[in-house]
């Protein structure tokens, strides 16, 4: 069965509320049973504001490592490359410690995209913390610094295919196909190098001139964000049966 020909809500998670209201009593919880009939609260498929609260609970679950999930904020990522060949230059970034993610918002939800796709475009607010160096053609050391950065408002429009699984224990799994993450800055991010030396300043020079390479970074790290998002829910929908976190009926 395809999702697209089902109506969906984000709601069921509204369940785990009751997780959210005892954050003294975490670790003791984490043995939780899933599979426990919980009531939950129905709401329908184009209700923004009970989608925007399930999420949450989401991220809340997916940072409390519940399920088998990863915690993404804060998230570490290794390398971010760029190269710009004209220029004869490359940058890369290090070590980056990105947080902020764990208050991704939800602007919006649609359903029966092309081929029967599913889409949820997520807005974030992230901020970065790493070294950067930038290598340029017949110099021998490249310039360090280090760098802070701050995206404001960052769109990613994922779009997935999922279909409905019957479990051997008879109950329905969400199954998530590949996922196509387009992300878009709605302004140019921000930031600040470190220490107030001579290749700070040189860096600075170089991004200054082509901001793209800011927005290139910033896609970057997005991208490698929603992904861990995306896979952190099909863990989820793997071990939760549909009828805990949406509600979920045939037209
Ligand atoms: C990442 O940054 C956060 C917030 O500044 C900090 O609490 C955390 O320790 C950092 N993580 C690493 C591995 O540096
Ligand atoms: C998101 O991506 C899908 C698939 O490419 C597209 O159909 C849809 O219009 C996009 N939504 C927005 C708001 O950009």
């Amino acid at each position: 069965m395809v999702l697209g020909r089902v109506q969906f809500a984000f709601c069921g998670l509204l369940v785990f509320q009751t997780i959210f209201h005892c954050d003294g009593q975490l670790v003791a919880h984490k043995s939780y049973d899933p599979m426990s009939p919980l009531p939950f609260p129905t709401c329908r498929a184009d209700n923004i504001d009970c989608l925007r609260r399930s999420l949450r609970t989401f991220f809340f679950l997916m940072d409390g490592g519940y399920f088998g999930m990863q915690p993404i904020d804060p998230t570490i990522i290794n390398s971010v490359a760029l190269s710009l060949p004209e220029q004869q230059t490359s940058f890369l970034l290090r070590r980056v410690n990105v947080t902020g993610a764990r208050w991704t918002k939800l602007v919006g939800r649609r359903f029966d995209l092309e081929n029967g796709k599913n889409g949820v475009i997520f807005s974030s607010d992230l901020h970065l913390s790493g070294q950067i160096s930038m290598e340029v053609a017949g110099r021998k050391e490249p310039h360090n610094a280090y760098i802070t950065m701050d995206i404001q408002g960052a769109e990613s429009n994922i779009t997935y295919a999922g279909m409905i699984h019957r479990g051997i224990d008879n109950e329905d799994y969400i199954v998530i196909g590949p996922e196509r993450i387009a992300v878009r800055n709605m302004r140019i991010p921000s930031y600040f190098l470190q220490p107030n030396s001579e290749d700070s300043y040189i860096i600075d020079d170089a991004l200054q001139q082509k901001q793209s390479i800011l927005d290139h970074f910033s896609n970057e790290i997005m991208a490698a964000l929603m992904h861990s998002i995306v896979d952190n829910f099909r863990m989820f929908s793997a071990k939760v049966p549909i009828k805990h976190y949406y509600k979920y009926y045939e037209k």
